[in-house]
């Protein structure tokens, strides 16, 4: 069959304003989160992406109802079956490591294969793993999947990361709503879509209370039905402000929350940036001005997000002056550089740290692949702004996580297209 492929004419300058979808990263949880009602659950907000869909077909292959009205999800999780082996579905996507908890919770058993997700860097386990063996559950771990087994009553834990993960933050919360008594979880993660979670649990009748990195838990017998709306995905807000700063142009992003982009702001400000935010949007204008190079280093929320490094790092390679970009969450998260290497951007990467010159340009190259969700939008951008013509090979990974992407970068002003 033949390759699809996306064909970019540059240089752009982005103008204009776009919506921005729900978030992702919130959805996915809240998704695994309803098997934990019994109750009608009404999500508005949820994204149309690839990541969504596989999560809603793995939960109706368990049995989950769901119910598409308008822009709303029904979900009632009253009914389930036992086939939660589904290694097609949970391989596809590292969310599927929300489902443990869960069906743990419900039937005391289950088995898994290891998860997938986007190859930027080996994708471990054990944190959540800690926290299953927490709670007294036996784990049996064999070549290609996991058995895990709940086989006493349950009591309510005292949890101590010795690593920030949203990941197993989540497996944490998910394993210990419906625990009676008080689970502490310290060290825990502190992204937005956390909180969001927390927000939607507690409507249904969870009792959860998060002071920055504390998380206190008192168990319910059981949780209601509700409504929720998923907050906006600053990650794809954050993408459309670099790419507009990138091509020294301007661009309103609506629908989307600046408070959970603070440290973003503040650097797109010190690149050169004029921004204005209200309460639901943020508007970003170059005003045709080369922008100036950042140093990065990538850390937990509230710092700067690792799923921003790989966009930052094309706004430096034609940004004035030098810059060093740290990756500290992922070990693999430069795959970009490689192909932004090809369309003549400086760059260098020793340790995990990418060395950046800032270049008047970036020249398009037509044999440019995507690798990861990530890094293919940050070769959209560079695409978007190089001199000439960019072809850019597996591009899917992008309908993991940019909703209606071709629809809002033509908006955009962008020249681009897809090709068979
Ligand atoms: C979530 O992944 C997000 N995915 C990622 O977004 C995001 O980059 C990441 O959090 C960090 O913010 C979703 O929410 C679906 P982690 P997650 O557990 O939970 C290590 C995107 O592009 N670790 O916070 O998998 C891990 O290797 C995606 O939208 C362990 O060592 O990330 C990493 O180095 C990419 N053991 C660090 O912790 C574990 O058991 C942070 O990972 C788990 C994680």
């Amino acid at each position: 069959m033949k390759k699809k492929k996306i064909i970019i004419n540059g240089p752009n300058i982005i103008s204009g304003d776009i919506n921005i979808s729900g978030s992702k990263n919130s959805a996915l949880p809240i998704l695994f989160s309803t098997l934990l009602s019994s109750e009608n659950i009404k999500i508005k907000n949820l994204p149309n992406l690839k990541d969504i869909n596989v999560t809603i077909e793995l939960l109706k292959k368990i049995g989950v109802n769901i119910k598409k009205e308008n822009n709303n999800y029904i979900i009632n999780s009253k009914y389930i079956n036992n086939n939660t082996y589904q290694p097609k579905l949970i391989n596809k996507i590292r969310a599927s490591i929300w489902l443990v908890s869960p069906i743990l919770i419900r039937n005391k058993k289950i088995k898994i294969n290891k998860p997938g997700g986007c190859n930027i860097g080996e994708r471990p386990i054990n944190l959540h793993i800690y926290v299953w063996k927490k709670f007294g559950s036996k784990i049996n771990i064999n070549k290609n999947n996991i058995t895990i087994e709940i086989k006493k009553k349950l009591t309510p834990q005292i949890i101590k990361f010795n690593k920030i993960s949203v990941g197993a933050t989540i497996t944490a919360i998910l394993f210990s709503i419906l625990i009676i008594g008080i689970t502490t979880i310290y060290n825990s993660a502190q992204e937005p879509e956390i909180d969001d979670l927390i927000n939607f649990l507690n409507k249904i009748g969870a009792k959860i209370k998060k002071i920055k990195n504390k998380i206190i838990i008192e168990g319910v017998k059981k949780l209601n039905g509700g409504k929720h709306t998923i907050i906006p995905d600053r990650i794809e807000t954050g993408t459309y402000l670099i790419a507009a700063a990138a091509s020294r142009g301007k661009i309103l992003c609506y629908n989307t929350n600046h408070f959970f982009l603070k440290s973003l702001i503040k650097k797109l400000k010190k690149c050169g940036a004029i921004i204005k935010i209200g309460n639901d949007f943020i508007n970003l204008d170059m005003k045709n001005k080369r922008p100036k190079s950042l140093n990065i280093i990538t850390n937990p929320y509230p710092y700067f997000p690792t799923d921003l490094q790989p966009q930052f790092t094309v706004l430096n390679c034609i940004s004035n002056g030098n810059s060093i970009i740290k990756e500290n969450i992922f070990i693999n998260r430069f795959s970009h550089a490689i192909e932004l290497k090809k369309m003549k951007a400086d760059i260098i990467i020793k340790n995990n740290t990418l060395y950046c010159k800032g270049k008047k340009k970036i020249y398009g190259n037509k044999n440019i692949n995507g690798t990861d969700l990530r890094s293919t939008i940050s070769l959209i951008i560079a695409g978007c702004i190089a001199e000439g013509t960019t072809i850019l090979r597996n591009y899917n990974y992008i309908y993991r996580g940019y909703e209606n992407v071709f629809k809002k970068f033509k908006k955009l002003g962008i020249n681009i297209k897809k090709k068979i």
